[in-house]
Order: structure tokens, then sequence, then C-alpha cells
């Protein structure tokens, strides 16, 4: 109850914010009157793409974090290259990594047949990864509603906005306090890596050449997944116990040195002019729900970033 009310409070205050910032008023039910089948419809979709495999749920979820970060919440990511266009999916931190764009088309569809030209694609993404997380066993929350579609975007914007996984500590608190988030949010955000998977070329500094690293873990994944040279595109699980169940689990990771990205690591035992966030990831290895609670407020935080004019895209991966 008291995590509904704290829920209500910060929906109230985000949907406040944005108003006032003259770029249309965000409100969980935007849809309510145009288009009642949504939510159920957007649930389905992702329920069907999580059981056929259970690692969609994370890439629905990142897919989101990439959207959001990147001109704000407004489906920018979603654009395919075309003869004169390179878009975001062509970044470095997106190209052969980011997925889950044919779930989102299979969504839109279901969504143009009952409901046509009326919902965004942005708030399609928006819904799908709340519904990504609670379907993995993680909280819910309301998603406000009523962001419209980029009509460009571009790859730099991409490349600029998002943070690499070889940041330290400091870059990191900074490419986040660009977006209005805070350290708080910064730990709270980075337990989504509580489910899904990543490649050897993203954690092989971390693995060959970090000393905050549980000495075994490194061992194993020097010989079993990423070796020095070659296996770029290996995969091993963000979070050991249980990479397909979104919970705390992923801070205690943290805390035995046993995660794959050096950005994760840095969140216990670092230092620097912003201070530490250890105390943040004691705190929500030792407490599940209030990591959930706190996943959720952040989730809804990240979720209000700048709306911008724009349109109801037909088709998400082009402008109308
Ligand atoms: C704090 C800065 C962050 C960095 C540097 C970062 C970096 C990465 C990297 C390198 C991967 C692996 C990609 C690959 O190898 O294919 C990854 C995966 C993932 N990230 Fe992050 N991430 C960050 C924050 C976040 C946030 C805020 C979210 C969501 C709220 C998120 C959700 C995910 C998920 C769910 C996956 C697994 C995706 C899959 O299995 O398809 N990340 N991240
Ligand atoms: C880019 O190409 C599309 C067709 O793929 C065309 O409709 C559009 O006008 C072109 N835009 C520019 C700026 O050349
Ligand atoms: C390193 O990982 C092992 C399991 O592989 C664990 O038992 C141990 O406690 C970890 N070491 C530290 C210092 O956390």
């Amino acid at each position: 109850m008291e995590l509904l009310l704290r829920l209500a409070a910060v929906a109230l205050v985000a949907a406040a914010f944005v108003a006032a910032d003259g770029t249309g008023t965000l409100s969980p039910s935007f849809y309510d009157a145009t288009c009642p089948g949504l939510q159920p419809a957007v649930r389905r979709g992702v329920a069907q793409a999580v059981k056929k495999e259970a690692r969609m749920g994370a890439s629905l979820l990142r897919l989101f974090f990439h959207d959001c970060f990147v001109q704000g919440c407004d489906a920018s990511i979603l654009l395919d290259d075309t003869a004169n266009f390179t878009g975001e999916k062509s970044a470095a931190p997106n190209a052969n990594s980011l997925r889950g764009y044919e779930v989102i088309d299979a969504i839109k569809a279901e969504v143009e047949a009952s409901c046509k030209a009326t919902v965004s694609c942005a708030d399609i993404v928006a819904l799908a990864a709340r519904d990504a997380v609670n379907l993995l066993g993680g909280p819910s929350w309301p998603v406000l509603l009523g962001r419209r579609d980029a009509l460009m975007t571009t790859k730099a914007a991409a490349e600029d906005s998002l943070p690499s996984p070889t940041s330290r500590l400091p870059q990191l608190l900074h490419s986040f306090s660009k977006k209005g988030l805070n350290a708080r949010d910064l730990v709270a955000l980075s337990g989504a890596h509580s489910v899904g998977m990543a490649h050897c070329s993203n954690f092989r500094e971390h693995v060959y050449k970090d000393t905050k690293i549980n000495m075994t873990y490194a061992a194993q994944l020097r010989a079993k997944v990423c070796p020095f040279v070659g296996g770029d595109d290996n995969l091993a699980p963000l979070e050991l116990q249980k990479p397909d169940k979104f919970d705390n689990g992923f801070f205690n990771d943290v805390i035995t040195g046993q995660v794959l990205l050096r950005t994760d690591q840095e969140l216990l035992g670092s230092s620097g002019s912003h201070g530490t966030t250890d105390a943040l990831v004691r705190e929500y290895a030792a407490n599940a729900d209030r990591f959930a609670a706190e996943f959720a407020m952040a989730m809804i935080k990240l979720g209000n970033m700048a709306v911008q004019d724009g349109e109801v895209r037909l088709n998400c991966r082009r402008p109308n």
C-alpha cells in the first residue's frame, strides 16, 4: 500500500513537471477513451514474446532505456536506416546488440488494427518495458502516456548520450545527471542488469584488466566464455543466479565481485568528487522490496524525459 501511494505521488509530480514544460501532459488514462484495449494488447504481446524466449523481456527493458536516453522517450530508436538516413540502430551501443524491434512491430500492428493512428510507438515501448519487468517477476507501476514519436534522430545523438560499459563512476553519474537522474536513480536502474545477457566484447576489459573483480569468476569467464582474442559475440548472463528473473540478486553479485560490466562493479567501492554509491548497493542487496519500489519510481522518471512535438507514427520504423 505504501508503495502504491509513493508511486501515485511520483506519477503526479512527473505529470505536473511535463505539463509545466509546455510539452503536453502525460497521464496514465491518456488512451482510456480512444483505445481502451491498449494495455491488455501490449501485455499479451509481451507475454507471448517472453514465453517464447525469457531474455526478450530483458531486451524490451533495454530498448526503453536506449529510447529515452536519446532525445527523450520518442521511439527515435525504432527508425530504420534508409539510403539517405542513418539512425540510432547503427550506433555502437545498439548495433548487433539491441533487440526487440519485431516484438514492438507485432504489438503496434495489433494496436493499429483496433485503434487506427492513435497510439504512439513511444508509449508502446514504455508499456512493453513495464510489462516485461513484471512478467519476469519484478514490480509493476502506472505508465504515464501521451508521448509522441520523433520525426528525426541521428546516430551521433545515440553515441553521445548512451553510457559506455567501460566508464567509471563519475562518468556514469554525469551521464545520468545530464538526463535529470541522480545517484539513487543510477543504482536502482542499474538493477535492470538483474536480467539479460552481454557480449564478450562488452566485458573483456573488465574480465582481463580490472582488479576489482572476483578472480574466481574472472578466471571462469576467461576460460569458458571470453577469450582474450576472438569470441566477441559469446554471451554471458548479467546476473549469475537467475538471469531470467527480475530480482535484487544483481546487487549481491556486485558485492561478491561477480558482475560482467565494469560499470556495474563501479557502483561499489568507487569514490570521487560525487561521493560513493556503496550504501545504495548494500541497501538494495539487503531489501528486495525497497529495490522493487525504487526501481519502479526511477522507471517513471526515466519515462518522463523530454516529450517532444511529433506524430503518432503508423509504422514504428519510419516517419509517416
Ligand atoms: C548505467 C549505465 C549502463 C551501461 C553502461 C549499460 C551497458 C549495457 C551493456 C554493455 C549491455 C550488454 C549489451 C550486449 O553486449 O549486447 C547491457 C545489457 C542490458 N542493459 Fe544495460 N547499461 C546501463 C544501464 C541500463 C539501464 C538503466 C537499463 C534499464 C533500465 C539497462 C538494461 C539492460 C538490460 C535489460 C540488458 C540485457 C539486454 C538483453 O539481454 O537483450 N541497462 N547494458
Ligand atoms: C530520403 O529518401 C526518401 C526515400 O527513401 C525520400 O522520400 C526523402 O525525401 C529523402 N530525403 C532527403 C532529405 O533526401
Ligand atoms: C568470489 O566468488 C565465489 C564464488 O565463485 C564466492 O564464494 C566468494 O565469496 C567470492 N569472493 C568474494 C571476495 O566475495
